[in-house]
């Protein structure tokens, strides 16, 4: 192992000299977490909680919530202690070191490129629906890829081959991401209103539509077992993936004015905001449809669309499938972004290779390391179903959640005079609380995903110590001169 953390002066020294523009509010910043938040998770994954959890998923959309709750608590000290854009992978190096930071590094992979591509198949469940319904659709082999089913009008379901549109929109994300227009508060903002609208459609047709006996039985599946990968236990470990987001708010920290309320409550603001509609579309759609394992809900592909058609809405649901069909790639994009520039950060720290930083003459923009990482995206959602990507996701941001709790109760102790502007409250609990759910979550996910997440440690642990320990910056003495 190694320890040489890389120190919190220079980290800074080097935000500093990148000079971004304060220029974010609480608003813009609750805008940026709530446009990276509502995605795939609540329009799609929806129906993998049911079909994991019964109506019990209520209580899974509540213990996901309560986890990620405490850890926006804690990402909102560190982000407002350390306001840089490398995420938890350089507060890990500032506080538990080179191996450790690497690590994070190479789990937030999971979390960002693997995310895209789940999002990327959410999405293409609500066009392909809509393509179906105008008469247009893709033969059932274009439209999952080969772990996946496609359910035919008839109700018969086939295997499908490659999905061809979520392999598109992710190489089309990859190019905007390359041509660099990524970058609009406005854009993002009506994308938001978008979201909200819809759910909120959603919620005023479905909660009147309550009949308590589709609450009956509630768990159908129990609360599940560590590796079983279903129950509410099992369901909230993988509805966990309709929360993550909330962290890109720490990635602005650089550019937000008067960052120690401004942080917290964008951190904080965006998950309250997210918690209260989910709870609400879980609540309404269980109770107005019912949500047993097996049953239509739990099988759709757009389950809000499904809900409101249901209903007897069909238009209502066709413009919620719309508001899908055009926000949910501005989440791709986001966690698109996420990732290319995490390994243009490690890249610059000189554990990732040098081409990785590399940034394009016109367009001012990572492209290599963009190109290579949509393409990526692309395959996986292009041949993996949203379930699987998702809970795969997961693994590797619980372990990130879990490390960074680690790493601010560690600064408490190690630094406890550095200024902090904003400190979590009650930390020697909270901290230790969000350990505890996020190792429930992951523990909670099943035993084929767990697997692939210390597979995919084994590789990042071997090729840290082929690669990265020897050309790090840190050991060499070699940090760029970034002025
Ligand atoms: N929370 C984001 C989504 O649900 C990643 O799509």
């Amino acid at each position: 192992m190694t320890w040489r953390t890389k120190p919190l002066a220079l980290i800074l020294a080097t935000a500093e000299r990148k000079g971004l523009k304060r220029q974010l509010g609480a608003f813009q910043l609750m805008m940026l977490g709530i446009g990276a938040v509502i995605g795939t998770g609540i329009f799609v994954l929806t129906s993998v909680a049911a079909n994991k959890a019964g109506p019990g998923m209520m209580w899974s959309f509540v213990i996901a919530a309560v986890v990620c709750l405490l850890t926006a608590l804690i990402y909102a000290e560190i982000a407002s202690m350390v306001p840089v854009s490398g995420s938890a992978y350089t507060y890990s190096y500032a506080v538990l070191g080179e191996t450790v930071a690497w690590m994070v590094g190479w789990a937030l992979i999971l979390e960002y490129a693997v995310a895209a591509g789940a999002v990327a198949v959410g999405w293409s469940g609500y066009i392909n629906g809509f393509l179906q319904s105008v008469g247009y659709g893709l033969p059932p082999s274009l439209t999952a890829g080969p772990a996946d089913t496609t359910t035919l009008p008839d109700g018969t379901q086939v295997a499908g081959v490659f999905n061809l549109l979520a392999f598109l929109i992710s190489l089309f994300v990859t190019w905007i991401l390359v041509i660099g227009t990524s970058h609009s508060a406005k854009f993002t903002a009506v994308l938001v209103v978008v979201k909200i609208a819809a759910l909120t459609a959603f919620i005023l047709i479905a909660l009147p539509a309550v009949n308590t006996a589709n609450f009956a039985p509630l768990l159908p599946n129990g609360w599940g077992t560590p590796l079983s990968g279903v129950g509410v236990l099992g369901a909230a470990a993988s509805i966990f993936f309709a929360y993550v987001g909330f962290d890109a708010v720490s990635t602005a920290a650089e550019e937000t004015t008067n960052p120690n309320r401004n942080i917290p409550i964008g951190l904080i603001g965006s998950l309250v905001v997210c918690t209260i509609f989910y709870l609400l579309v879980a609540y309404a759609a269980t109770g107005a449809v019912g949500a047993q394992p097996g049953g239509e809900l739990s099988q759709s592909k757009e389950p809000l669309a499904f809900v409101l058609r249901h209903l007897g809405w069909p238009h209502v649901g066709n413009w919620v499938a719309a508001a899908a069909i055009v926000a949910l790639p501005s989440v791709v994009l986001m966690m698109m972004f996420g990732q290319t520039r995490i390994l243009f950060t490690m890249s610059r720290d000189g554990l990732m290779p040098g081409i990785f930083s590399r940034v394009h003459k016109r367009f001012h923009t990572p492209h290599v390391v963009t190109m290579i990482t949509g393409t990526a995206v692309a395959l996986f959602a292009g041949l993996f179903p949203v379930g699987a990507l998702a809970d795969i996701s997961n693994s590797g941001t619980l372990f990130a959640f879990g490390v960074v709790a680690l790493g601010v109760m560690i600064l408490r102790v190690k630094e406890p005079h550095h200024p902090r502007a904003f400190r979590t409250p009650f930390i020697w609990v909270v901290g230790p609380l969000a350990i505890l759910g996020c190792a429930l979550l992951f523990v909670s996910l099943g035993a084929y995903t767990i697997k692939l997440f210390f597979f995919w440690a084994a590789i990042g642990l071997a090729l840290y110590y082929l690669y990265g320990r020897k050309h790090s910056h840190l050991a060499n003495g070699t940090e760029p001169d970034l002025n």
